[in-house]
Order: structure tokens, then C-alpha cells, then sequence
């Protein structure tokens, strides 16, 4: 069975940077409690009315397209994993499909959120190792400026995102011990509530700890978007930072040392750790606790927030430009975020 391997990787973010000290404009923060906190020194918004996250998408997906010697017309299938869609629905694949004149390919969204682009990898991964596929456009994109609360309320949340792309394109290669070597897909959805936006959705108050209030029966549409939701700010995410960040610096060692210990290695066979970019401080943790060098970790939070889905493949993609990833190096990628989910993937490159 063929493995896959990335065979070209591409990153967009927006030109606009946006520093701490620029968010003062809406909420009361400061520099060095965002930079202490979370390692962040600024982020990208996209350009309000002309980018979304599916026109960054196809930023970063030509040029992966272009680095994996291929045109957009040889891509048979599409994963996006995003959990800011430009629509409701449908997803963005569609949409990816539609504005780079792709073949009537099947288009997949994922919706894992910081492991959305992981769980993409791992799907793709499959499709190309029974053969079914042979160029798999897999992307991760975010833009979170539009979604967030900026003023004072939202600023545990609002402080730590940003807007970008990356895509890859996977291949099967025909070399021996290379490509990914395996996946790994977890989930825990008894926390599913402490990181999440419940609305607008078909929860029914189900499980939500700040219901949506005396809506009317009649209007049988306010339980899923009303007024009073947009005035009580329950259009917005929520975070329980600091259970996130616990369980974060569990499950991200736990998931990275089953990739490597699956295919025989240990953390110090390991050439570079790429994790999700969630907080600089939890990638230190990480660090610390698997005793990796500073150069068997790659971070790049502080230019760019936490993306999401997005944040991945634009560490991969940077990393690999920067000269830090060559070719048979082992490569780890890991994330863990809202649900709780968590995934790694284990490369030789
Ligand atoms: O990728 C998605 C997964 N998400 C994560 O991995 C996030 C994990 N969690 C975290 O990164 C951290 O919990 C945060 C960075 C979100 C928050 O840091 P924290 O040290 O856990 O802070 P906290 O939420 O416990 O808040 C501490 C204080 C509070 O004030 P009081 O109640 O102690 O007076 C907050 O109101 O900091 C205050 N605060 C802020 N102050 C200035 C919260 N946000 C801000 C802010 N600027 N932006």
C-alpha cells in the first residue's frame, strides 16, 4: 500500500498586522498581559469586505498547487477543515471547487476545529492509501475577525485569535519510509461545552449552561437566532481558558509520544515538533515535558495568534521555507482544541 506524502505546501495570511496595543482601540487589555499569558505579539485580520476564509484559502492552495508541480485541474478531491465557513452551509470545499474551476471533484468539510486540520490529513490519507485518490487539495483556513466579541466581555477569547491559510497537497509516493507514517484521532465530548459557539444552532438548551431566555413559541426561528441573543453576546464563542489549557498540556504529549512510539521512535529520533498554535505556553509545556530542544519545535504564535485549523499547516509551511524541515526528516504534527479533540501525524519528509 502506497503511503501519501506532502508533495507541495503553501501558506496565506492577510497583509493587515494587528498589534496588542492596536486592540486597546476596543477593550481593555494590555501588551504584556496578552504576551505573558499567551506569547502573542500580534495578528492578521483579513481585509473586512474582500477577503474570507475561502478566498485566503485559494491564496495558499495555488501555491501548494504550483510547489506540488501540478494545475488545479489534477486535484480529484478537496478537504477543508475551517470552523469559520464563509457560509452556514454549505462549506468551503464547494467554494474552493468553484473559484479555482476544479473538475466536478468531491468537495469534504471538516469540522473538528483546532484539530481540523489533522483529522483533514488523516482523511485524505486514507483516500490516497487504498488508491482511490491521487491528488488531495487538504486545507485549513480561519477568519476570525469577523466572529468575535472586541469589546471587554469577549477580550479572554478575542485577544488570542487570527486570520490565515495553509493548504497541502497530498500524493502518493513512491519512495520507501516516506510520507505519513500514521495518524492518530481522539475525542472527549463530555467537555464539548467549554470551548464552543452554541448559537445558532439545534441544541434546543439542551446542554447549555446560559439557555437562550423565554423565547417565543410562535417564532419558532428565535431559538436559533433572535435579538436577544445578539444583546446577551451568545453569538460568540466561549472559553473556559484555563480547563482548555489543562487539558491541553496532557493530551498533547500523550498524542505525540502514541505517533512516535506506533512507528518505533522516541522524542529524540524526533527532528521537528509542529503543534497547534493555541498558546506559547502550552507549546513550552509540551517542550518540557517530552525534554525536546528548542529546535525540535517550531512556533510562530507571536506573528500570528492561534488560527485555528489554519495554524498547522501555516507552521508546516513556514518552517519548511525557513530551512528547518529537509528531506527523510521525522516530522510531528499535533493539535488539540475545542470538543475536546485531539490528533497527531507522524511524517518522514
Ligand atoms: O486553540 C484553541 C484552544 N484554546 C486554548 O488552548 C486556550 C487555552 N487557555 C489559555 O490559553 C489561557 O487560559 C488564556 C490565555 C485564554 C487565559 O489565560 P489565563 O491565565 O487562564 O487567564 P484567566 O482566563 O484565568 O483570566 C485571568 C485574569 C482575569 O481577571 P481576574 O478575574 O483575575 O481579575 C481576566 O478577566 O485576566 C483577565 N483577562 C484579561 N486581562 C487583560 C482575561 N483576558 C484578558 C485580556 N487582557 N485580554
Amino acid at each position: 500500500m502506497p503511503l501519501s506524502k506532502i508533495a507541495g505546501i503553501g501558506m496565506y495570511v492577510p497583509e493587515k498586522v494587528v498589534t496588542n496595543n492596536d486592540l486597546k482601540k476596543w477593550m481593555d487589555t494590555d501588551d504584556n498581559w496578552i504576551q505573558e499569558r499567551t506569547g502573542i505579539q500580534e495578528r492578521r485580520f483579513a481585509k473586512r469586505t474582500e477577503e474570507t476564509t475561502t478566498t485566503m484559502a485559494v491564496e495558499a492552495a495555488k501555491i501548494a498547487i504550483e510547489r506540488a508541480g501540478i494545475t488545479a485541474q489534477d486535484i480529484d478531491f478537496i478537504v477543508f477543515a475551517t470552523l469559520s465557513p464563509d457560509y452556514y452551509f454549505p462549506g468551503c470545499g464547494v467554494l474552493v471547487q468553484r473559484a479555482m474551476n476544479m473538475k466536478e471533484v468531491g468537495a469534504l468539510d471538516i469540522r473538528n476545529q483546532c484539530s481540523g486540520f489533522l483529522y483533514a490529513i488523516s482523511v485524505a490519507d486514507q483516500f490516497i492509501k487504498t488508491g482511490m485518490y491521487k491528488n488531495i487539495l487538504v486545507i485549513g483556513a480561519e477568519k476570525h475577525s469577523m466572529g468575535l466579541d472586541f469589546s471587554t466581555r469577549g477580550r479572554n477569547v478575542s485577544v488570542i485569535f487570527g486570520d490565515g491559510a495553509g493548504a497541502v497537497v497530498l500524493q502518493p509516493t513512491e519512495k520507501n519510509n516516506q510520507g505519513i507514517l500514521s495518524t492518530h484521532l481522539h475525542s472527549d465530548g463530555a467537555s464539548a461545552e467549554i470551548l464552543a459557539q452554541y448559537n445558532p444552532g439545534s441544541h434546543a438548551n439542551h446542554w447549555v449552561e446560559t439557555p437562550v431566555a423565554d423565547f417565543d413559541e410562535a417564532e419558532i426561528g428565535e431559538m436559533f437566532m433572535s435579538h436577544q441573543m445578539i444583546d446577551n453576546a451568545q453569538l460568540f464563542p466561549f472559553m473556559d481558558g484555563p480547563t482548555v489549557f489543562k487539558k491541553a498540556i496532557v493530551k498533547f504529549p500523550e498524542v505525540i509520544v502514541e505517533a512516535l512510539t506506533k512507528n518505533g521512535y522516541t522524542t529524540e529520533d524526533l527532528n521537528i515538533l509542529i503543534p497547534h498554535q493555541a498558546n506559547l505556553r502550552i507549546s513550552q509545556f509540551v517542550q518540557q515535558k517530552l525534554k525536546l530542544r528548542d529546535d525540535q519545535v517550531y512556533n510562530n504564535i507571536m506573528r500570528y495568534g492561534n488560527t485555528t485549523a489554519a495554524s498547522v499547516p501555516i507552521a508546516l509551511c513556514e518552517a519548511w521555507q525557513n530551512g528547518k524541515i529537509k528531506e527523510g526528516d521525522l516530522v510531528c504534527l499535533a493539535a488539540f482544541g475545542s470538543g475536546f479533540t485531539w490528533a497527531s501525524a507522524l511524517l518522514k519528509w
